[in-house]
């Protein structure tokens, strides 16, 4: 397991995020608010803009097209950082 910082845009602080645990997670415990409803990548709810940095999915599906993915959108509910992350709200 690696350990990497996420930046949620606007917010001061980064935030630890490790490579076994989910976006939406990391920001959870770090007691940021992020829109979430499904938990499982499938109703969008919690899409947001990776502005920095690379995730992977557990999932084969997550629910994004491949153009979605290729402009930086992510589904923090089940994605998990490769690297140093900013995101953004969608
Ligand atoms: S909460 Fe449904 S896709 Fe993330």
């Amino acid at each position: 397991m690696k350990t990497f910082r996420m930046r949620v845009d606007g917010q001061a602080t980064d935030v630890e995020a490790d490579s076994e645990t989910s976006l939406f997670a990391a920001m959870t415990r770090a007691g940021i608010a992020w829109p979430v409803s499904c938990r499982n990548g499938t109703c969008r709810t919690c899409m947001a803009r990776l502005l920095q940095g690379q995730v992977r999915y557990d999932i084969p599906w997550p629910g994004l097209s491949p153009e979605e993915k290729t402009e930086g959108y992510c589904l923090p509910c089940v994605a998990r950082p490769t690297a140093d992350v900013v995101i953004a709200r969608a």
